[in-house]
């Protein structure tokens, strides 16, 4: 039997290996995640952006095979369950890329059971970020349409399968690093526990391939009063990405908004201000979503020395042609998230 610790992603994944809220499989408050994980993921996360930022200058990538002695690799040759496609994959992610070739087998999360999960195995892969990632692989889930090779996505196959209650499946993503719980995905369902749901509402989507839906405006009281994607804008939710990305003149702007100071590309300010800036306001559907200073700030300690940057972040070269706004997981943190394949 292999285990692997994926990473979830609605999508792409444009910071993939690096995200806060990694969640190993299923129901995790079961297996609480060791600390000293978490704050080596954190050092990670670090390092990797800076390289991540330095490779969007200098814009090379170099395919290496796909080695590392933190993860766990699938050996198709100790598999009894393993059957052939042999189609060749490549796959270029916001950052990185991978090679390889597609393959099939049982996919098992949890309880759940997916049989004929066709996949791509990475046999090649650049070093960044997958070098220092300590995931094992990305398990996507977007509409079938974005899949490599027709590939059936894990997700459509467990309800064709008839192996989940409801066709749903949910996020919870703790963004407080101090507590034992990280976040939690359940398939088919979702925790009650964990949230009011009356306080839930339904956003309906605006096209199926990615979760994309549209957005009216983004709006901050600070200095009198900003707004940004003004008269609408289409956004995509991504728990792969660890930041909120959107088009490079808004996002300057509202690092100048809230008195960032810019460096590579990220905006900075200093951890003692976060009570003076603004909530930043997300309308959606007719509903005001509002992330406090609190929310999208992201605190890192090194070496005792706290460093606070904003969570919003421009696209990826490779990226900008996109003309939507990414919400992730800066913004999926703060709410229970339901996606819903029925509606
Ligand atoms: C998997 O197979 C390889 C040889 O193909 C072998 O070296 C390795 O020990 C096997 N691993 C397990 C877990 O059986
Ligand atoms: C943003 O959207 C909200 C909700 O629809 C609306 O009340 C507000 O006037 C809009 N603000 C701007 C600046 O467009």
């Amino acid at each position: 039997m292999f285990t692997f610790l994926l990473i979830f992603t609605a999508v792409l994944g444009i910071f993939p290996s690096q995200g806060f809220y990694q969640v190993p499989l299923y129901k995790i408050h079961k297996e609480p995640r060791e600390v000293n994980d978490l704050r080596r993921e954190l050092k990670e996360f670090k390092s990797s952006f800076w390289k991540y930022k330095l490779l969007k200058k200098t814009g090379r990538e170099t395919l290496r095979n796909a080695f590392n002695d933190i993860t766990n690799r699938y050996n198709r040759e100790n598999s009894t369950t393993y059957r052939k496609d042999g189609r060749p994959l490549v796959i270029v992610y916001g950052t990185g890329q991978i090679q390889g070739q597609m393959s099939l087998d049982v996919l098992k999360i949890g309880d759940i059971e997916v049989k004929n999960q066709k996949f791509g195995e990475a046999i090649r892969e650049t070093s960044f970020p997958f070098d220092t990632s300590i995931t094992d692989g990305i398990l996507g889930l977007a509409f079938p349409s974005m899949a490599e090779n027709e590939a059936v996505p894990p997700f459509q196959n467990m309800l064709k399968q008839g192996l989940l209650e409801e066709p749903i499946f949910s996020f919870y993503l703790n963004r407080n690093m101090d507590d034992e719980l990280g976040g939690e995905i359940v398939f088919g369902g979702m925790d009650t526990t964990l949230f009011d749901e009356n306080s839930l509402h339904p956003i309906p989507l605006s096209r199926k391939g990615y979760w994309e839906f549209l957005m009216k405006n983004i709006t901050t009281t600070a200095n009198g009063g900003r707004s940004w994607c003004n008269n609408g804008c289409s956004a995509i939710a991504d728990t792969g990405t660890s930041l909120i990305v959107g088009p490079e003149n808004d996002i300057t702007n509202i690092w100048k908004t809230i008195n960032a100071e810019v460096k590579d590309d990220l905006g900075f300010v200093p951890c003692n201000k976060l009570e003076s800036l603004p909530p930043i306001t997300f309308n959606i559907n007719g509903r005001a979503y509002t992330l406090e200073a609190k929310d999208y700030i992201i605190k890192m300690v090194e070496d005792k020395k706290p460093t606070c940057f904003v969570g919003f972040s421009t696209l990826p070269e490779s990226l900008q042609r996109q003309s939507f706004w990414i919400l992730g997981d800066v913004f999926l943190g703060k709410y229970y998230t339901v996606f819903n394949v029925k509606n």
